[in-house]
């Protein structure tokens, strides 16, 4: 039994991550924190503790006292966001992160996760298909600091025996939490829209390919690395990919299921950050190494979302 600790639990994938592990491994197993008040779905079936990752006393002592044996390190500010504040950026991600690595290897815990992105690729990384090892030379902020965790990770393996994992999730779209300050937001967004306006405005380009996922596989590809053989990983870090969509073809999905739909693009600072990014992603390692395969598709997503949206925003006080 692994008794798991998640930094930034609030977030857009913390929030429906933790349900999923408490399922998996026990409600009082799953430790969800985060510097701000709990929502209530978090303190529904286990504890939520306040907790400030960049204050290495409390991040350490909540370790000891909650006994603790896997840390999967969701805090993040992410691309959109990142350019605002990129000062902000480079300590909340790059800060925290080392000093979880840090006390998973003072104290030495079993494992620790700290996701990646995308965004970790720049505009010399080959576009489409990306391969899992390949130039990496981001220009925005937020890759940056995932680069540099990537990097500080696997050294902490190499060097440390540190038993580090990431996944370099795509764009994520969920029903529960909405993300915040990204690029690949548009693509939750616009479902929120389309259900309660049939009107949405994109800040990205009607043609802009990028790799995505659903919150169902992004949950399955983070629960399925935890459980990899770690004799089997010959890699620390993984491409993971679902889909490659455009606003526009995002658009035509929804249009078969709410007909009046209407999409209309201003594209803003966000355009320049996804130019930057793969369109399509190659994820063959992960499937090689622990076995990827995500479950859902672009009009399978498509169907989900709006069914579960609907549910959520027609029930009371919504
Ligand atoms: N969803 C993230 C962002 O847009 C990509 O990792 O910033």
């Amino acid at each position: 039994m692994k008794r798991i600790l998640v930094t930034g639990s609030y977030g857009q994938i913390g929030t429906e991550l933790i349900g999923a592990l408490r399922k998996k491994y026990g409600g009082e197993n799953v430790i969800a924190t985060g510097r701000k008040k709990a929502p209530d779905i978090l303190t529904a079936d286990g504890p939520y503790y306040r907790l400030d990752a960049l204050d290495m006393n409390d991040l350490q002592n909540q370790l000891v006292d909650y006994d603790i044996d896997v840390v999967i390190h969701n805090v993040s500010i992410l691309s959109g966001a990142g350019e605002q504040n990129p000062q902000l950026a480079w300590e909340t991600n790059v800060q925290s992160a080392y000093n979880v690595l840090e006390a998973v290897r003072i104290l030495g815990l079993n494992q620790v996760m700290i996701p990646s992105s995308i965004a970790a690729f720049g505009p010399s990384t080959p576009r489409e298909n990306t391969p899992n090892d390949v130039i990496m030379r981001p220009t925005t902020m937020y890759g940056i600091t995932k680069v540099a965790i990537e990097l500080l990770g696997e050294y902490y393996t190499r060097k440390f025996n540190v038993d580090f994992r990431s996944l370099r999730y795509p764009g994520i779209i969920s029903s529960e939490a909405l993300p915040g300050g990204g690029t690949t937001d548009y693509a939750v967004a616009i479902f929120y829209e389309a259900i309660k306006n049939k009107r949405y405005t994109s800040f990205l380009s009607k043609d802009t390919r990028l790799p995505m996922m659903y919150m169902p596989d992004c949950i399955k590809s983070t629960i399925d690395l935890i459980e990899a053989d770690a004799k089997k990983l010959v890699h620390r870090t993984f491409n993971v990919t679902a889909v490659s969509f455009t606003p526009e073809e995002l658009a035509n999905e929804i249009k078969k299921i709410i007909p009046d739909f209407q999409i209309d693009y201003k594209p803003d600072f966000h355009q320049a950050i996804a130019d930057s990014w793969p369109k399509s992603i190659d994820d063959s390692v992960a499937r090689k190494e622990w076995g990827w395969k995500p479950d859902y598709d672009l009009p399978s997503m498509t169907k989900d979302m709006i069914k579960k949206l609907k549910a959520k925003l027609s029930a009371p006080g919504k």
